[in-house]
């Protein structure tokens, strides 16, 4: 039996990079026969940095939303918020205890988020990876869809599962392997194929989010960053335009075709040809995921009744866990 696991930061509006390197993927794997899924929102995760109380709360059951509109369906997925599980954070100080400091400090995302200011930052900022490996350990989840920028932080995950394991000679912890598949793994900015489509990107351009509206998308395709030649036959003719691989690989993600099959409709044609198409196909997929998000945020009880039957069930995962772990670790329980 496969058990999966994987979350979103409550941080800003979701976009097409979300839609296509996770969400998209996180419903196929419901459909799998074996496999069990849960979806969690890491409102703990998003804290690490400064932010507004108010807004995150709203952020948390937005993110619930885009998860449930993108068709994860709660009574196939358990979907929870992070802090509504409290066993994630106890078990993250245990692991704590078995993390290593000189680990910690090469990961690449702290040392990005934290700058040059890296002696100001906060240990949860720090200990991130930490909780992320608590995340996923306290379900044993075996299969971790995450994005490329993440699997430094999975590597550690495993580490301490070993080291857990080592140190207390069991076999409690399975390894968590990374899962980086999926239609478009990597979605580039639309004004630079050769950097990540990211919220944290200061060009609202360089990005579709799953709120824009028609003409918006319209115009975001429009002036994406292209070159002036044809489209070829071949795929590997793309090999050094990447933003026009960018742009069919994307194409291709959102009709469920294969990159070479895409190529060969537009062969021959021009930008200028294919970005109308292109743009009528974000807008045909973005329409009813948009519109059930709308409809979901303005019935808020709904999404947080979802949310709490959710973290209902992965607390009756959980707790047992934790409770092993103490077991193992010697810890008493009154
Ligand atoms: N760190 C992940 C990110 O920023 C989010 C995350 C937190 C996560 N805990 C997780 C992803 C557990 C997968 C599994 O994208």
């Amino acid at each position: 039996m496969k058990r999966i696991l994987s979350g979103m930061q409550p941080t800003s509006q979701l976009h097409l990079g979300n839609y296509l390197g996770a969400l998209k993927n996180w419903v196929s794997f419901q459909e799998e026969k074996d496999a069990e899924c849960l979806y969690c929102v890491v409102d703990l995760h998003a804290i690490t940095v400064p932010y507004d109380p108010k807004v995150l709360k709203r952020a948390t059951l937005e993110i619930a939303a885009a998860y449930i509109a993108s068709g994860i369906d709660p009574k196939k997925s358990t979907i929870f918020v992070q802090s509504a599980v409290p066993e994630h954070s106890q078990l993250m100080w245990l692991l704590g205890t078995m993390a290593q400091m000189g680990k910690l400090q090469r990961m690449t995302q702290f040392k990005d988020k934290a700058g040059k200011n890296a002696e100001r930052a906060g240990l949860g900022l720090f200990a991130y990876p930490v909780l992320m490996a608590a995340d996923i350990l306290i379900y044993k989840a075996t299969h971790v869809p995450v994005g490329e920028d993440q699997k430094q932080h999975l590597e550690l995950a495993r580490d301490i599962a070993s080291t857990f394991n080592t140190r207390f000679g069991v076999d409690f912890f399975p390894q968590p392997e990374p899962v980086i598949t999926g239609p478009a793994p990597r979605v580039m900015s639309l004004r630079d194929g050769t950097s990540k489509m990211s919220k944290s990107d200061p060009s609202d351009m360089s990005r579709i989010n799953l709120t824009d509206d028609a003409d918006t998308i319209l115009k975001k395709i429009r002036k994406a960053k292209t070159d002036s030649e044809a489209l070829p036959e071949k795929l590997s003719d793309l090999d050094n335009r990447p933003e026009a691989l960018n742009l069919i690989t994307l194409y291709a993600a959102l009709s469920n075709e294969s990159k070479e099959d895409s190529l060969k409709r537009f062969s021959g044609k021009t930008f200028s040809e294919f970005k109308p198409e292109f743009a009528e196909l974000v807008i045909e997929s973005f329409a009813p995921i948009t519109n059930n998000m709308n409809k979901l945020m303005k019935d808020t009880e709904s999404i947080e009744k979802i949310l709490n039957s959710g973290a209902e069930k992965a607390q009756e995962m959980a707790a047992p866990v934790l409770a092993e772990v103490h077991r193992i670790m010697g810890l008493s329980r009154l």
